[in-house]
């Protein structure tokens, strides 16, 4: 299984000072940074464009990936390859032709990641296992943070884990999104995760972002 990573959401950071947000994300000890893109149509929410991001990047140093909750990502993805996204992951329900998409983000020079909603199988992603450097299981409905962690998604983190070792693929990403804090990351990691997502969990730690940081990886690492 690829290393531990903590990955925050930026959804709950102070837009008003993204730059300095996303450097102390780092400072903090993060492994890349999550920015949650929504269109208000895939998703009842509406975030960041490509400037938005691109205004940010020269503030941080460490990977940018772009979870696009948009529902059409191949017209999105140069774009936020260009604002400085070294990873897009695209939603598996918003792509009519995901083997092409994923093949599309590639060619952009970008790795390519495939999410998916609480209600998708883990079967969406059988025939593109090749095509991937990361697959997102959703342990929340997209759209908000803030959310409880649905745990029933832990037997699709397994399931998702043990196609990707099956196909040979053990050097590829599984990623959770949502719900993830000191109480629910252990169940996630057991189940096969390696990415950990996280936004409110940092923020409202009263001890700040590091030991928010420090204390997930401990807890992530220890399984
Ligand atoms: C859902 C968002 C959230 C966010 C993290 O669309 O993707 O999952 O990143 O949310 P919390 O606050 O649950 O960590």
């Amino acid at each position: 299984m690829p290393r531990i990573e903590i990955a925050p959401s930026v959804l709950p950071a102070d837009f008003s000072r993204l730059g300095e947000e996303v450097a102390a994300l780092q400072a903090a000890g993060v492994d890349r940074i999550q920015w949650d893109v929504m269109d208000g149509q895939f998703v009842p929410n509406l975030t960041f464009g490509p400037d938005v991001i691109a205004s940010a990047r020269p503030h941080a140093t460490v990977p940018f990936e772009a979870h696009l909750m948009v529902l059409t990502p191949d017209q999105m993805a140069a774009e936020y390859v260009q604002a400085g996204c070294q990873r897009l992951i695209v939603h598996a329900e918003a792509c009519t032709h995901l083997h092409r998409t994923l093949a599309n983000i590639a060619s952009l020079g970008a790795t390519a990641g495939v999410a998916l909603n609480p209600a998708t199988p883990a079967s969406a992603v059988a025939h593109v296992l090749d095509l991937v450097d990361l697959v997102l299981v959703m342990t929340v409905n997209p759209g908000f943070g803030g959310q409880k962690y649905i745990a029933t998604m832990e037997a699709k983190i397994t399931e998702v884990r043990a196609m990707l070792d099956a196909a040979g693929r053990t050097d590829v990403d599984v990623e959770v999104d949502g719900g993830i804090g000191p109480d629910t990351i252990a169940g996630a990691v057991k189940a096969g995760a390696n990415v950990l997502v996280a936004g409110s969990a940092l923020y409202r730690e009263k001890k700040g972002l590091a030991h928010a940081v420090a204390d997930l990886r401990a807890r992530a690492e220890a399984h």
